[in-house]
């Protein structure tokens, strides 16, 4: 039996630990980090996840946009498997270069559309790292060298804009600047240097923007900030103000980039190009932990030198035929026109279910990127119901119910889905 046939056996995973052993190692052992839901997967296919009683649960939260490709991609396993079985996918000192970092680089660079073209044409550069919050990190660099190095910017008195209700990651430079309390409550002493603003109000930026300003990082939509999709012309309204005052204009697409809003990248929406973009999750197709932030050639090349960035694991072999495979799956199975299309009907179909029931407020959101947002503002009493009926959901800032299924969802999966959300939210 291979790998693959293993996997495929509802129910069959890891190991035979019974559920309440897995429960109680998990409670003893590990960080109490996460809110947990009571449901052990075994192993996950698809838009599935199955536990060990045989029962499958449809994955409407999808890793928040990391299993974009569904789970366990049989194009991505065999490219990992086939790494594996050859003696490729092994991590390498980043001393010398490998074919599958090279080739995962054009793959990227090339798709990714000129950024900050009024920088150069030459094409666009990556710097692999472990996971999003890493490569917003790489972002920050980037943003507050470039205010230093070309602005003159005193070291040490850049700033970089914000906005409310973001959410970045979790090490201490990105929480410093999170509006979310309990992201950094007694984790002080925090990084200075950032201004935050509202969401969506352009005048707020402009008044923000002072001569130490060197960047501004922004999601193109806002996944854990509760499913927002920003006001229209906001996007292009920061490219104007960024190019008014010489500012780098990042994006942060690492849950709604690649395919999830319907587009490839969500700034296609508003036909705005940053300066730079960090991409993650759905990158690797679930599979290995692997993030970039990509950016012009010149900007990339002007801050970053043998010794000024490095990441033992970033970009290593595995994470790359990973991220090659999972790049051509977004591309040959058209899966952002596929988010575009499945998410318009069941949308739709929500907003039926929305109409005739009490508890909802709003449902937005764009292709398969959609919230629905409860009166009550505690999402995840629906949620824990849907789980009892086999979906898996989580909430977003509390209020909102996410509906981020894999982009390889079919039409017997939106009817699935919306019956089980109609019995949860009609009374
Ligand atoms: C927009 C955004 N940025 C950054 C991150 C952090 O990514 P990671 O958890 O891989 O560090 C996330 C994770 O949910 C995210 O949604």
């Amino acid at each position: 039996m291979t790998n693959i046939d293993t996997i495929k056996k509802a129910g069959h995973g890891f190991s035979t630990l019974a559920d309440s052993q897995i429960y109680d190692y998990e409670t003893n052992f590990v960080a109490s980090h996460y809110g947990r839901q009571k449901l052990v997967v075994r192993n996950a296919e698809g838009v599935w996840l199955h536990s060990q009683d045989g029962n499958k649960y449809l994955d409407c939260l999808a890793a928040y946009s990391a299993a974009n490709q569904g789970h366990c991609h049989p194009k991505i396993v065999k490219a990992l498997v086939d790494a594996l079985q050859n003696n490729y996918a092994s991590v390498i000192s980043n001393v010398v270069y490998t074919d599958s970092m090279a080739a995962f680089a054009k793959k990227l660079a090339e798709l990714v559309p000129q950024m900050g073209p009024r920088f150069g044409q030459n094409g666009n550069k990556i710097l692999p790292k472990n996971g999003g919050v890493e490569s917003v990190e790489t972002a920050i660099k980037m943003m507050r060298y470039y205010g230093w190095k070309t602005k003159g910017i005193a070291d040490g008195k850049q700033e970089i804009i914000v906005f409310s209700n973001n959410f970045h990651g979790r090490m201490i430079t990105v929480v410093s600047f999170a509006d979310t309390p309990r992201y950094k409550e007694g984790f002080g002493p925090l990084t200075p240097g950032f201004v935050t603003v509202d969401y969506g109000n352009l005048d707020a930026v402009e008044k923000a923007i002072t001569p130490n300003t060197c960047g501004i990082l922004v999601e193109p939509a806002q996944g854990e900030g509760g499913m927002f999709i920003p006001p229209e012309g906001f996007l292009k309204g920061l490219r104007e103000l960024s190019d008014k005052n010489d500012l780098m204009l990042v994006f942060d697409e690492i849950q709604v980039g690649l395919g999830r809003t319907g587009k490839m990248f969500c700034f296609e929406h508003e036909n705005v190009i940053p300066d730079g973009i960090v991409l993650g999750k759905a990158l690797s197709g679930g599979l290995a932990p692997l993030s970039c932030f990509v950016t012009n050639k010149e900007l990339m090349d002007m801050a970053f030198q043998p010794g000024s960035d490095g990441s033992t694991f970033g970009g290593f072999p595995l994470a790359c035929v990973a991220g090659n495979a999972a790049l051509d799956v977004i591309v040959e199975e058209k899966l952002a026109e596929r988010s575009a299309e499945m998410g318009a009907i069941l949308k739709k179909r929500i907003e039926e279910i929305a109409a005739k029931s009490s508890h909802v407020k709003e449902v937005r959101g764009r292709g398969l990127f959609i919230g629905i947002e409860v009166h009550s503002g505690d999402a995840m009493s629906f949620c824990r119901t849907l789980l009892g009926m086999g979906i898996l959901a989580n909430d977003s800032h509390g209020h909102t119910i996410r509906v981020s299924p894999p982009l390889v969802l079919e039409n017997e999966h939106i009817d699935y889905i919306a019956e089980r959300l109609e019995k949860v939210l009609v009374d």
